[in-house]
C-alpha cells in the first residue's frame, strides 16, 4: 500500500470512530505541552496504537493521542505527542500524523515544540514565533517517490510560516499579556544536545532555537498546501551559554511552568 493509501485508511478509521468530523486546525503539541488538548469541547480521544499506519512514541511525557474537539466553537484535532527519527523511525513516518490531519481537510497546522534558547536575548519560558527553520537534520521527509496526489515533487518553501499567521499569534500574545519572541528554528537530528561549538555554529547560520522536531510536519505540511504557524517554547539555553549542563528534567520543568500561558495563547489564536 502506498503512502497516499495510508493516509486515506487512517483518515477514515479516525471517521469510523470520531463520526463524521471536520477539523479547521490542527495542532501537534510537544514535550510537556499535551494539556492543551484536556480542555477541548466535545472531545474524543484516540490513542495512536489505534490507528492504522500511526506511529508510537516512546519518549517519557509523549502521551500518545489524538484529540478532536472544539476551541471556543472551533473544530479541532490535536496530536497529544509526536514521534522522531531519533527513536527509530523514518522521516515518513515521522511526518505521516502530519500528513494525516492535512488529509482531514484542515487549514491550518499549528506546531509547537520544546526548544534550546541560542539567541543570547532568550530566556528559558520564552515563546518564540517561528518565522523560519534550518533544515539540519540530513533527512526529508520527501525523499523517495513522489505521489502528485498528495503534492509536487519540489514544493516552494519561501513562505512555510505565513507571515499573516505569525502576525496572528503576535497580535494572540498582545492579548494575553506575553510578549512572544520571534525567530528561527533550527532541527538536528539529535538525541544528544549540540556542544558549545555547534551552538556557536548554529548562531552564526542564523538559528535563534534548536531543537530535534517539527521540520519533518512542517514539509510536510506545506507539501499539501496547508498553511503552518509555528511556537517554541523556550525550555532552556543551549549548550555553553548558562554554564551548566543541560538535562531532558529542566526542558521537561520549564514546559510544565509555561504550560498555562502556552494554553492561553493558543485558544486566543486559535479561531483563525
Ligand atoms: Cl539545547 N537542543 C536540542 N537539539 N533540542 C532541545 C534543546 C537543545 N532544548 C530542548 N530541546
Amino acid at each position: 500500500m502506498g503512502l497516499y493509501e495510508q493516509v486515506q485508511e487512517t483518515v477514515r478509521a479516525i471517521r469510523h470512530r470520531a463520526g463524521s468530523v471536520s477539523p479547521k486546525v490542527g495542532i501537534i503539541l510537544g514535550s510537556g505541552l499535551g494539556g492543551f488538548a484536556d480542555g477541548f469541547e466535545d472531545k474524543v480521544v484516540i490513542p495512536y496504537a489505534d490507528l492504522p499506519h500511526f506511529p508510537h512514541s516512546s519518549v517519557p511525557g509523549h502521551a500518545g493521542r489524538l484529540v478532536l474537539g472544539r476551541v471556543r466553537g472551533e473544530p479541532v484535532v490535536a496530536m497529544q505527542g509526536r514521534v522522531h527519527v531519533y527513536e527509530g523511525h523514518t522521516p515518513t513516518q515521522v511526518a505521516f500524523p502530519a500528513r494525516v490531519l492535512c488529509a482531514l481537510g484542515i487549514h491550518t497546522l499549528v506546531v509547537t515544540n520544546a526548544a534550546g534558547g541560542v539567541n543570547l536575548d532568550f530566556q528559558p519560558g520564552d515563546l518564540m514565533v517561528i518565522t523560519d527553520h534550518l533544515n539540519l537534520s540530513g533527512y526529508n521527509p520527501l525523499n523517495g517517490p513522489n505521489d502528485e496526489r498528495l503534492g509536487p515533487r519540489f514544493p516552494d518553501m519561501t513562505t512555510a510560516y505565513p507571515a499573516d499567521l505569525q502576525a496572528q499569534l503576535l497580535d494572540s500574545g498582545r492579548r494575553v499579556g506575553v510578549a512572544l519572541k520571534q525567530g528561527v528554528y533550527a532541527i538536528l537530528a539529535g538525541p544528544s544536545y549540540e556542544t558549545p561549538a555547534e551552538i556557536r555554529m548554529l548562531r552564526i547560520l542564523g538559528a535563534d532555537a534548536v531543537g530535534m522536531s517539527t521540520v519533518p510536519e512542517v514539509i510536510a505540511a506545506n507539501h499539501m498546501g496547508v498553511r503552518v504557524a509555528g511556537v517554541s517554547c523556550i525550555t532552556n539555553l543551549a549548550a555553553g551559554i548558562g554554564g551548566k549542563p543541560l538535562s531532558h528534567e529542566e526542558v521537561a520543568e520549564t514546559a510544565n511552568r509555561v504550560k498555562d500561558l502556552f494554553t492561553r495563547l493558543l485558544e486566543e489564536f486559535l479561531p483563525t
